[in-house]
């Protein structure tokens, strides 16, 4: 017991039960450089205030270095009773320089550590995780420069609805433009009793990952024998132990998976927040494992989502050849409204259109002008127009649309933020 940093007012053991369960050496660990770190800037501060000497501050400085460097060479020994990161690390100080050691925890707590150096490495975690995002964005937005030529179908409720360009669908498929707000300081009592930056880190990384599922989804289907749209390459697919033939878009599966991963660590955390009372309580401790996890799960979907979609080959022809008349059956009603005719009225007319074609077994674009003059007598010649997929794609030319010059300042777009970034 005599090595706790607590143990003092204490006469009995502690459970080792407990002490398994209070301990989070195992986790926070990873914050070792922060925890140095802080300590080193905290010791300096103690020395302006007049709460050590010159030659104090120098000896914890060196002791708190040789800590880094076992660290760093992998060579730093937890032992038992080492609680916490926090704890480690002052323990080895001790180790190296003796009594000053225990200067350095004049005025401040494990609960100050443990919100500076959570905030710390989050700071750089986010950093590099940005690098990763930003290098996915680039390759969507690069791929869909290359191929703005090709067509294939839009979809909503999975039924074939517009053409559109297929760079428009990567290029909405991007995260769009993301930051994390850091606010470093606070009310004393907040700030080592709130992890609001934690939940939001959470809250991002769960968005983030629910945009990546929902491509990773799209993309699936789109791998599918029946559509034929892309092929995933055999880097980022893998087999069966039983069927031969099969290639499975794993890497797309699991990227799908993990937002359900991710977001249940942010519901958990913030269930853990919930209720708690102010300043600091054990409680907090959870946040680690919920950080750490969802760090490591984003790091490598990132980089697993890079390299399917710089690496998948489009199927050109099968995507335009999914294309059908019927689709146009919007700029069919869109012909009429150039007439003159409202909305409303027109999108009924072309509707009886598609109806007649069904019951003609034929396509929508194979009616006769005749017939469709039964529907209604504005329709004349010049319908043959509206049967032109580029045509219909051109005519959303509005921000945002699927108009080659749209697409083109969307692109444009995302690489002048992607430059300043
Ligand atoms: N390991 C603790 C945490 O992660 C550090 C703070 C412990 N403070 C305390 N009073 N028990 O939150």
């Amino acid at each position: 017991e005599g090595n706790k940093l607590w143990g003092g007012r204490f006469v009995g053991n502690t459970d080792p039960i407990m002490e398994k369960f209070n301990a989070s050496i195992a986790y926070d660990q990873r914050m070792w450089e922060a925890d140095v770190k802080g300590s080193k800037a905290y010791v300096k501060a103690l020395q302006k205030a007049g709460l050590v000497t010159q030659n104090e501050m120098e000896q914890i400085l060196t002791g708190l270095d040789k800590v880094f460097d076992e660290w760093s060479k992998g060579e730093f020994k937890i032992k038992p009773g080492d609680e916490d990161i926090h704890t480690a690390n002052e323990r080895r100080l001790k180790e190296f320089i003796g009594d000053p050691a225990g200067k350095l925890h004049t005025g401040r707590s494990r609960n100050d550590q443990v919100a500076t150096d959570t905030r710390l490495w989050l700071r750089d975690a986010i950093n590099t995780l940005k690098e990763l995002a930003l290098q996915l964005i680039s390759t969507m937005v690069e791929r869909a420069a290359v191929e703005i030529e090709i067509l294939c179908p839009g979809y909503t409720h999975m039924q074939r609805a517009q053409p559109i360009r297929w760079s428009h669908w990567i290029l909405r498929c991007i995260l769009g433009e993301f930051y994390l707000n850091y606010i470093l300081l606070e009310v004393s009592m907040d700030a080592t009793g709130q992890r609001d930056f934690v939940a939001e880190f959470l809250f991002w990384a769960s968005m983030c990952l629910t945009h990546l599922s929902k491509m990773a989804e799209d993309l699936i289907l789109y791998s599918t024998k029946e559509f034929s749209f892309i092929t995933l390459t055999d880097a980022y697919s893998t087999g069966s132990s039983l069927m031969p033939q099969k290639k499975n878009a794993d890497s797309l599966e699991l990227i799908r998976s993990k937002a359900g991963r991710v977001f249940g660590r942010c519901a958990g955390f913030l269930m853990t927040l919930k209720g708690l009372p102010s300043t600091y309580n054990k409680d907090l401790q959870e946040d680690k494992e919920a950080m750490f996890d969802t760090y490591d799960t984003v790091h490598a979907v990132l980089q697993v989502a890079t390299g399917v979609i710089s690496t998948l080959k489009v199927n050109q022809p099968a995507m335009e050849g999914a294309l059908s008349p019927d689709m146009l059956a919007t700029d069919l009603a869109y012909h009429l409204v150039r007439k003159g005719m409202p909305f409303r009225e027109a999108h009924s007319c072309a509707g009886k259109a598609v109806y007649i074609a069904e019951s003609k077994n034929i396509h929508l674009s194979q009616i006769t002008v005749e017939d469709l003059q039964t529907v209604s007598p504005l329709f004349d010649k010049d319908v043959s127009s509206v049967w032109d997929y580029n045509r219909s794609v051109e005519q959303y030319s509005a921000p945002g649309g699927t108009a080659r010059s749209s697409v083109t300042a969307q692109i444009e777009h995302f690489r002048t933020w992607l430059q300043a970034q």
